[in-house]
């Protein structure tokens, strides 16, 4: 019979393999929703949204096969990481992210049938946070099947962690948001709105994610205006916030190169958010804010667990 060792290092590799997977589908479905959606087409902003009124979806065949290879492959692997880690008798420490990881991918399956409607809100929404919660549990995962854990630290600066942490899911959840209500060039200018620069109260309507919409939220629109406006003030939050809990976690050997990971991506997604509003909604810069905001998401859980001593 195989020993708990080698049956963990089995999952492991299992679990590292779906985290590049996921990466990889959440990089292929960002640029297949924002190019669907017209994001840096031309002429700007009058081409963008078109598929809302029925107008011809931008050509994007081979990266849809693509998508579905990679996501059925990820399936089928969840599946198989799930069984190593239940038999022959129950692995303690994986078996619970990979059961969580496994129910979000049919989740992911079911909505993947009503996103094939661009009009659904929700949909949009839950197929961007499901995406980046692939990237995160299969690292958790990965990280729950090492045999070896790294000493415990003085579990400082958590508390920072845990609210940068809430701040980053909000802001997630505000740009799916945006992209979801194609609501990207409601706010082309920087730091505020045009003259807007605090949401308006008849904008926040749009933070409905149970919604549909029938054409894109262009500049002047109030909803539009109010996602940028809290997923800007969200995202210094979570810069502030997290940024400290790195920044006091560097100071902690066994934690040191994950808190300089996050700080990099923070500073690197940040920096990507602005240049999609100064760039002029460039689709490449888009979808490496997309990319890159799962990667974060990922890098800041293993943070908090690596300070707690659990990674
Ligand atoms: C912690 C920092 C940030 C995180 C985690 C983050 C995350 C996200 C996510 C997940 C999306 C949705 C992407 C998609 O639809 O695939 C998004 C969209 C967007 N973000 Fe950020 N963001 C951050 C900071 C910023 C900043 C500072 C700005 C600009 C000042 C910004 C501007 C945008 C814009 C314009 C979009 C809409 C792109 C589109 O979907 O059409 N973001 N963001």
């Amino acid at each position: 019979m195989e020993t708990p060792h080698v049956r963990l290092r089995r999952v492991r590799l299992l679990a590292l393999l779906l985290a590049a997977l996921s990466m990889l589908i959440v990089l292929v479905s960002a640029y297949i929703r924002l190019n669907g959606a017209g994001l840096g087409c031309a002429p700007w902003p009058e081409c963008y949204g078109q598929i809302l009124s029925g107008g011809p979806h931008p050509h994007a065949g081979g990266v849809r096969v693509l998508h579905r290879v990679a996501a059925s492959l990820a399936l089928f692997i969840g599946f198989g990481l799930l069984w190593h880690c239940l038999r022959p008798e129950p692995l303690p420490g994986p078996k619970h992210s990979a059961g969580a990881l496994l129910a979000l991918m049919i989740l992911l399956t079911v909505v993947g049938v009503f996103s094939a409607d661009p009009h659904r809100v929700w949909a949009g929404v839950i197929n961007m946070l499901g995406g980046a919660l692939l990237v995160l549990l299969s690292w958790r995962t990965a990280l729950a099947a090492r045999s070896e854990r790294p000493p415990t630290g003085a579990r400082r600066g958590t508390g920072l962690i845990h609210a940068g942490l809430g701040f980053l899911m909000l802001t997630l959840f505000l740009g799916a948001l945006i992209g979801a209500r194609y609501a990207a060039p409601a706010c082309p200018a920087l730091p505020g709105c045009g003259e807007s620069a605090w949401p308006a109260v008849d904008g926040l309507a749009a933070l409905n994610p149970i919604a549909t919409v029938n054409a894109p939220a262009l500049l002047g629109d109030a909803g539009g205006a109010a996602l940028h406006l809290l997923h800007r003030v969200c995202a210094l939050a979570t810069l502030l916030l997290l940024g400290l809990g790195a920044i006091r976690g560097l100071v902690q050997a066994e934690a040191r190169a994950i808190a300089a990971t996050v700080l990099a991506l923070l500073l690197v997604q940040f920096a990507l958010g602005v240049l999609t509003v100064l760039g002029g909604f460039a689709l490449w810069l888009a979808v490496a804010h997309s990319v890159g905001a799962a990667v974060l998401l990922a890098a800041a859980m293993h943070l908090l667990l690596r300070l707690r001593g659990r990674a």
